[in-house]
């Protein structure tokens, strides 16, 4: 007999590996199926597959049943030849499987769209067959997704049919990564995308990232920051970007770039950039034709233009319009998109920032080509721990709107912070805007239903890196997560995602559930509370966005703490009704008039729009002074509870996530105490009262909390 201890010592460590779970597989984590009848089921299925076709995104499909079949089952599936015969398990198009649905199911099935899917049984000549049926191959890829969903979450039932389809056409991740691997606002290691080992290098990590996007349903990628390096535009790094987007096409994915709008100048040797300009046109024309013909399905260009120090059309006396319009014209042969960014900070303006993007593109509504999308940030300031929503969404009727909401936590506690981010979305995606008509909400303009867009788009800043899980923190994982489902319909329910998530990522103890369930819905209102509560916004530390800087002066007029908060010994606060900024009024009228009175503006948003005496009562009954200092420290409870709760799962989840999570806790509680007491400390040298009795006193003197903290935080951008 030959010696085995080789073999089981290896057989030991692998099975070591998957225990010390490190979160690599995120809600892919196909694990041993517990309930015997439920495994009985899946057995059978996966005992007699049939394909009805051939194509790559059906390749993809038979790796993730394989994967899926031997973490259920811990064995390979088996494949029928013959459709009947041996076959349990139906995968086609709906073109495909035609002949065993009725007139009416193949019409309801089409009516879902390209992308749509629909699941069930379809029983012929007696016999039953589950079918995973898309419009198209990539929409069989989301039924098969969605199927081994319900698998894993223990919810999978024969005899319940299931259709979905995606309400937002561009469902779409950003990353804001460098040429050089590093990644602007990126807490979880190095950009994934090794340029420099590309074309001849294919990282896995490549496929890993496609399978997790499309499970979710996120079918574009900009791959490049938006303040954008042109040398992506260059043959040598269109050929590395052409094997990425070969990777992610039959995952339905599809690739944008940043376009840096000097890039004429910069490569092309011409002596502007100027939209208007024939040879700047042609040097557009030419590149993107390039492009097209290495990367035939492109997607287009994400621009970031005259904001922050980045060039674009105003300093050739264009606007907006003409500057997209440019860029438009060369990609719409190829039936490629621009994406515009309406996110304009110039240095210039003194006046309100919150007012600049209404400011700049509502007089343009109407001057875009169709193939041209603007996509604004949730809010107008800059992505704060919570902001109303963006007065331009509503504000302009022929333009075609995104959102850009910021998965990666740039002012929410980095990947440091347990933070769920699907509350916080839900509340902007469900805010009415009451224009153009009085039901509307940012949800229906973003999705077309209000809006009539045929172009629709949903974006979010990645938060995705080469850390072993990812994202840094495990809970970043449910914030990517919570992003493609809200994309994918953003009128579902954040609490529903968060259910979901927990159940393929944690498995299926009550307990389990019911804890984390209870940290991730309160940890958004938590971080508000003891970073920025009742309005207040933009008082942390100035380049590393992370800790707490109230007190930060300096630099440009307009990006200071001092003048997001105005405190003084009158007050707190940022008047933004007609006393003030005026911006309120960028809003519909039945939002201005209401919110101009204090009493009537929700006490999330108070300090957002009125400076108030410290005395002012509030609807609890005290005093606003009292107030703030109840809410920073509430905050600080909050997660302490947090961490209280997660410690009572030590013994239900395997040590290494637990461990990780715990410590990261253990951190959080320490900077959110940290806002408080700076803060507060902070605050009292105007409000000039004593703290409310029933609150922890903050400890320390301000000059403490005033020392730089963080002065090597991760993801700082180059100075502009
Ligand atoms: C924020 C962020 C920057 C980023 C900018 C943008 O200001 O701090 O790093 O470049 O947003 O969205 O363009």
């Amino acid at each position: 007999m030959k010696n085995l201890f080789p073999l089981i010592l290896c057989l030991f460590l692998f099975t070591g590996h998957i225990q010390a779970n490190d979160g690599y597989k995120l809600w892919l984590d196909y694990q041993p199926i517990e309930h015997a009848e439920l495994e009985q089921t899946v057995s059978e299925l996966f005992s007699g597959i049939y394909f009805y076709g051939e194509n790559p995104s059906y390749d993809i499909i038979q790796k993730e049943l394989e994967l899926a079949s031997q973490g259920f089952l811990n064995k390979m599936p088996s494949y029928s030849s013959e459709r009947f015969q041996g076959a349990n398990l139906w995968v086609g198009t709906r073109e495909e499987l035609s002949q065993f649905l009725g007139l009416e199911h193949q019409a309801k099935i089409k009516a879902l769209g390209e992308e749509g899917y629909w699941r069930g049984t379809i029983i012929h000549e007696g016999k039953n067959y589950y079918a995973l049926i898309g419009n198209s191959p990539v929409a069989t890829l989301y039924a098969t997704f969605d199927f081994l969903k319900s698998i894993q979450s223990n919810t999978f039932d024969g005899s319940i049919e299931k259709s979905d389809f995606q309400k937002v056409k561009l469902r779409m991740l950003n990353h804001w990564d460098n040429l050089d691997r590093t990644v602007e606002r990126g807490y979880s290691g190095f950009s994934i995308w090794d340029w420099h080992r590309l074309p001849g290098y294919v990282d896995p990590r490549y496929i890993d990232y496609a399978r997790a996007n499309a499970s979710l349903g996120i079918n574009a990628v900009s791959l490049t920051n938006v303040n954008a390096n042109a040398w992506i535009l260059r043959e040598d790094f269109v050929e590395k970007v052409k094997v990425l987007a070969d990777i992610f096409r039959p995952y339905g994915i599809q690739v944008f770039l940043t376009a840096r709008f000097s890039a004429p100048i910069e490569m092309g040797n011409l002596e502007t950039a100027d939209p208007l300009d024939k040879q700047v046109q042609n040097f557009w024309k030419e590149r993107v034709d390039m492009i097209y013909e290495a990367i035939p399905d492109f997607g287009g260009f994400l621009v970031k233009a005259n904001s922050e120090g980045q060039p674009g059309p105003h300093e050739y006396g264009r606007n907006h319009a003409e500057g997209a319009n440019m860029l438009a014209d060369a990609l719409s042969p190829h039936g490629g998109i621009v994406i515009w960014r309406a996110f304009v900070y110039s240095h210039e303006i003194d006046e309100d920032r919150h007012k600049q993007a209404n400011l700049e593109f509502e007089p343009l509504d109407g001057k875009f080509q169709d193939n041209v999308i603007v996509q604004v940030k949730n809010g107008a300031i800059d992505f704060q721990p919570r902001e109303p929503f963006h007065p331009l969404f509503g504000a302009v009727k022929e333009t075609n709107l995104g959102m850009e909401f910021q998965i990666t936590q740039e002012y929410l506690g980095q990947a440091t912070q347990l933070v769920y981010l699907g509350t916080m979305w839900e509340e902007i995606l469900q805010s009415k805007t009451y224009r153009p008509t009085a039901s509307n909400t940012v949800a229906g303009i973003i999705d077309g239903s209000d809006s009539k867009q045929n172009l629709t788009l949903m974006a979010g800043v990645s938060n995705i890196g080469t850390d072993r899980n990812w994202t840094g923190h495990l809970f970043g994982q449910s914030n990517w997560y919570a992003f493609g489902q809200l994309a994918w319909d953003p009128d579902r329910s954040a609490e529903e995602v968060s259910e979901e998530w927990i159940k393929l990522t944690f498995g299926q103890k009550a307990e389990v559930h019911s804890k984390i369930k209870e940290i991730m819905l309160t940890s958004h209102e938590a971080a508000v509370n003891y970073m920025t509560p009742l309005g207040l916004h933009h008082l942390m530390g100035r380049s590393h966005h992370y800790g707490p800087g109230p007190w930060v002066e300096g630099g440009r007029a307009d990006w200071t703490s001092l003048y997001y908060h105005r405190a003084d010994s009158l007050g707190i606060g940022f008047d933004r009704t007609e006393t003030g900024s005026g911006a309120l009024e960028q809003y519909a009228s039945e939002i201005s008039q209401k919110w101009t009175n204090p009493k009537q503006t929700p006490e999330k948003f108070l300090l957002w729009f009125h400076h108030l005496p410290w005395d002012y009562e509030m609807q609890s009954g005290n005093t606003l002074w009292e107030e703030i200092g109840l809410h920073y420290d509430g905050g600080v409870k909050t997660a302490r509870e947090m961490r209280t709760q997660w410690r009572q799962l030590e013994n239900q989840i395997d040590s290494a996530r637990f461990s990780h999570v715990d410590q990261l806790l253990g951190i959080q509680i320490e900077e959110a105490e940290w806002w408080r007491n700076s803060s507060l400390l902070y605050f009292q040298t105007f409000a000039d009262r004593p703290f409310p009795e029933s609150i922890e006193k903050p400890e320390g003197d301000l000059e403490f909390y005033k020392q730089q903290r963080f002065p090597f935080a991760p993801g700082i951008r180059p100075n502009w």
